[in-house]
Formats: C-alpha cells, structure tokens, sequence
C-alpha cells in the first residue's frame, strides 16, 4: 500500500514527519509529495486518491484499516479543489518534488525543449500572446519586459528569480518551490534562452529553508539538462524591502539592501550593470505551460479584460478553508471568501480582507464583489499584489491595523527617501495620538529637540487631516512600492471604519 503525504514546510509543521514514520513503521510505503494546498487539512494522508485529514499518529491504524472518520473522499473531486483551473499549480499534490521521473511523466521540460527549437524572438512573442502580466504584484507584461532585455545592447545578460516572498498571508512561491522546483528551473532556462542570458539566480530568503534545499538539489539534478546555462539559489536575511527588484539586486551583488533610483530600469541596467530580467516565481513558473504547444492561447483564453491566465491566489488568516486556490482572473471577493474560504474560522462576521500584502488596502465586504483583476483593483484604490487573501473577522480592531501598516513601514524602510524614512515614523506617532482620542497640547510632543517650541492645540480632526496629507505625501513622494503603497491599509481603514480611530 503506497501512502502519499507532503513535505511541504506548512505539513512539516504540523507533524508530518512523524506520521510518515508511523505508518512506515506499521509497514506502508510511504512517498513524499508536494503539498495539495487544503491548509485546514494538513497533514493530509492520500491512499488511492483518497484522502484523509488533518491527520495524527493516533489515527494511521483506522486510516489504514479503512474505517477513519478523517475520510474526505477522492481528493481530486473535493469541493475546494474540483474548481480550481490549476497551470502553475498543476503537478501540485500529485508528484514527488525532487522526482526527474515524476516530472517528466507530467509535460516536464515539453516547453523548454519546444523553446530551445525556437528563436529567442519567437518565444518571445508567445510569452507576449498569452498575456502574462508581472505575478509579483505590479503586473507588468512580461513579454515586453524580456523583450527589452533581449534587444539590449551588451552580451552578459542576467535573469534573476525574485523568490524573496514578503508579504503577508502568501506562501504561493514558498509552495511552487518546494512542490515543483523543476517547473522554476524550466522556467528560468527558457527565459534565458530567450533573452540571450548566461546565469540565472534564484533569490530567496533564509526563513525559507526547505524551498533552499530542495532548489538546490533540483538545480544539481538539472545542471545537465538546462546546461549551459548556470543556475543558482541565494539567500537574502529576510529584510522585506530585498523583494523590490533594485535592493534585490544589491543584495545579490553583496551590497547593503537599498532601493535604487529607477530609471535605469533592470531591463537595461541591472545585475553588475547589465541587463536583467527579473521576475517572480510565480511569473516563472507560468512560462512552461505557456510554452507548450497550445499553452499561450489557452492561457490568454482566461481571465477578464488585461489581466489574463490563471492566478494562484492564497487565502490566508481568520478563514475555515485556507489554502492554495488558482483560478481564471476575475473571481470575486465574495465567492473566494464565502464560496471557497467557508467564511470565518472564528464563526464570527467577516469585518474586512487585506488583499496584496502589507501595503494592500482594507476591503469591506460591502465591495466584495470586486472581481480579481489588476485594473478593477487600482479604481478601487486597492491592489491584488501577490494575490494574498487575509480575512480579518468583527472583532478586529481597524485603526490597530492601521497603525501596524504605518509601524511595519517604519521598521523595514531601507531609509533612502524622506516621505518614507520619516514619513512611517510620524505616521505612527499621528495614528497614537488620533486614537488616543483627547485633544492633545503638544503636536510634536515625540520630537525632544522640539520640546521647547509654542505648545499649540490640534484636535483629532485636525490630526486626520494631517494623517491624509502625510499619506499624500508617502504615495506620490516614496521612492519604492514600500513607502509609496503604505496609505493604501491606513486609508482604507479610516475610510471604511472610521469609528476604531476614536
Ligand atoms: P513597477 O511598476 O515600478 O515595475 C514593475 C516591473 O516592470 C519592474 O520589474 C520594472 O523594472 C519593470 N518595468 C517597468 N517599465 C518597464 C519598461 N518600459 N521596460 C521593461 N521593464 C519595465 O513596480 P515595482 O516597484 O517593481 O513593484 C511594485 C509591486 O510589488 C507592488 O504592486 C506590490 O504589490 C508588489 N510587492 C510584492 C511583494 C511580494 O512579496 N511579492 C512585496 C511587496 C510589494
Ligand atoms: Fe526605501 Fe522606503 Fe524610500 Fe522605498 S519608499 S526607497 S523602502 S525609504
């Protein structure tokens, strides 16, 4: 009997380990695969497609004998998977991560052999028929992104991975690399195909160590497939502002993590100077089904207006059913919290969801019929970010939130520009004093070297005020995404529940 249970960090941590020893010690073969994405359910143990979970020790004799309560039936046809359009997440629960077998039994490598049959020009052009837009948040095309890299004048040429996943509630990167590392590496060498690269990093963070090792193992295991091309993983300390490109690529140089002034944009002059794609694992790892005979167009037949294909969206915090869900452009909030996310783990009312991470915007549920699409998103003065879902219930306090947004800007600044550096600072000390509530004799009572200025009295209105112009100032001001998109969470919470500020 072959019993298949992830190795995926999330199972890892909740004790998969020692429920693959206590069934190889009851005598089942047990195979370690990628993760299915049904968080709720890990660790989740599949025989014969069946599925049973979130299972214990205690329950590998029922499980095995057939009569566990944990049945969730055929794991294929169950509710939150049976929808999905799954592209980049295709292979996800169904092989062994590090398995060349596995992989190539499943269309591995089809798009990297089709490609290297093709110029750089014509991949090009297919990557830009399917539509494929930046998945690391600001959605740029990305046929025209390597299209810029390819017509650059100079022969060293880069592309570098941003695996370096930051935001809040998203682990779709973290999932990619640890279930399928040879989807990322194909990826990586049909883009350096195309652009005429020689060397591809993958940069990553330490908090991410399974993806690390299993990276580098599939990159040794690879090295003659994708050769000549030079592959490697590096490893950032976790500073949030290396996910923007420019600090990325310092970081890799060995530099200190420090946004650069844009232009000259990577394309042109990236890694040491030369020109670089970079993109996101998820942007990636899209590349090999598009490249596959077919694959652009059936990827540009989904999803709405310009946004495109499929988005692996990740439903994150106070929700029943968190997880991996991938889906055509275009689905609403409602039915992605409802529908697939079962409502809240609490049992409580939804309050509001962050979508995009950090610096992604409070949404109502009065606006959850917003559907997942780029430009839907940005008139509604949101973004979908790396499309990660957090679901906060009634009981969540908005104006706390806010000030977390303006306190985790302050800590993770890289410190270049003022709006930003100083900016987050006095955002915090506003949000306090706002909702401190009294009217308050000192307004810049946090500077000591002011202490001896003319006390003068500013009421809590006066203060929102000056909270929107300061945010004014940090969106059109900022240097980076960082400091520029930190009014999207303090806004939208004023503006939607302007009753926690007081
Ligand atoms: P951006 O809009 O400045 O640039 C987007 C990309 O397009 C960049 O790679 C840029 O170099 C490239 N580009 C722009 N014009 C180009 C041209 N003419 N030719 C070739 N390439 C061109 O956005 P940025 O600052 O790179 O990213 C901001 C986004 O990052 C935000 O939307 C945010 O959601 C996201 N983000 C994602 C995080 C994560 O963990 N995945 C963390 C923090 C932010
Ligand atoms: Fe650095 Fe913040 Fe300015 Fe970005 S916005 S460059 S993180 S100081």
């Amino acid at each position: 009997m072959i019993v298949r249970i992830s190795d995926d960090s999330l199972a890892l941590a909740l004790g998969a380990d020692a429920l693959a020893s206590a069934f190889a010690a009851a005598g089942a073969t047990v195979e370690r695969v990628s993760s299915w994405g049904m968080h709720w359910l890990e660790p989740l143990v599949e025989i014969d497609g069946i599925g049973y979970g979130p299972a214990t020790i205690d329950d590998v004799p029922a499980i095995l004998d057939g009569t566990s309560a944990l049945n969730i039936g055929p794991i294929a046809e169950h509710p939150f998977i049976k929808p999905q359009q799954r592209l980049t997440f295709a292979r996800a629960g169904r092989t062994r991560p590090l398995s060349l077998e596995d992989y190539e039994a499943t269309g591995g490598w089809s798009g990297l052999r089709r490609a290297q049959s093709m110029s750089g020009e014509a991949v090009i052009a297919e990557v830009t028929q399917s539509g494929l837009r930046g998945r690391g948040g600001a959605g740029f095309p990305a046929g025209i992104k390597w299209n810029t890299v390819a017509k650059a004048p100079g022969g060293r040429k880069y592309v570098v991975c941003n695996a370096d996943e930051g935001d809040s509630g998203t682990f779709a990167d973290r999932m990619l690399m640890e279930g399928d590392p040879f989807q990322l590496i194909e990826g990586l060498a049909i883009c350096a195909h195309a652009v005429g690269a020689q060397t591809a990093y993958i940069y990553t963070r330490s908090e991410y160590p399974h993806a690390i090792a299993k990276l580098r193992a599939a990159i040794d295991l690879a090295a003659a497939i994708i050769a000549p091309l030079h592959m490697e993983v590096r490893e950032g300390a976790g500073a949030y502002v290396c996910g923007e490109e420019t600090s990325l690529l310092n970081s890799i140089e060995g530099k200190r993590g420090v946004v650069r002034a844009k232009p000259p944009l990577p394309a042109l002059e990236g890694l040491f100077g030369c020109p670089t794609v970079v993109n996101n694992v998820l942007t990636i790892a899209a590349i090999p089904h598009i490249l596959s005979e077919g694959g652009a167009a059936e990827y540009a037949a989904l999803g709405v207006d310009r946004s495109l294909g499929t988005k692996p969206i990740q439903l994150a915090g106070n929700i029943k059913h968190g997880g991996l869900y991938e889906t055509a452009f275009g689905i609403s909030l409602h039915d992605l919290v409802y529908t697939v996310g079962g409502g809240t783990a609490s049992g409580r009312p939804v309050k509001a969801v962050q979508v995009g991470g950090p610096l992604g915007a409070y949404i109502p549920p009065t606006q959850f019929d917003l559907p997942f699409d780029y430009e839907a998103y940005a008139r509604a003065d949101a973004l979908i970010g790396h499309g990660g879902v957090v679901v906060v219930d009634d009981s969540a306090d908005m104006g706390r939130l806010a000030r977390f947004a303006m306190e985790f800007c302050a800590v993770e600044s890289c410190g270049k520009c003022t709006p930003c550096r100083i900016g987050s600072t006095r955002g915090v000390e506003l949000l306090d004093r706002i909702r401190a509530g009294a009217e308050v004799l000192d307004p810049v009572g946090a500077l000591p070297q002011m202490h001896n200025a003319p006390k003068v009295a500013r009421t809590a209105d006066q203060d929102i005020a000056l909270l929107e112009e300061l945010c004014d100032t940090m969106k059109f001001g900022s240097l980076c995404a960082l400091g520029g998109f930190t009014p999207y969470p303090v806004l939208s919470a004023l503006k939607h529940w302007p009753e926690d500020f007081t």
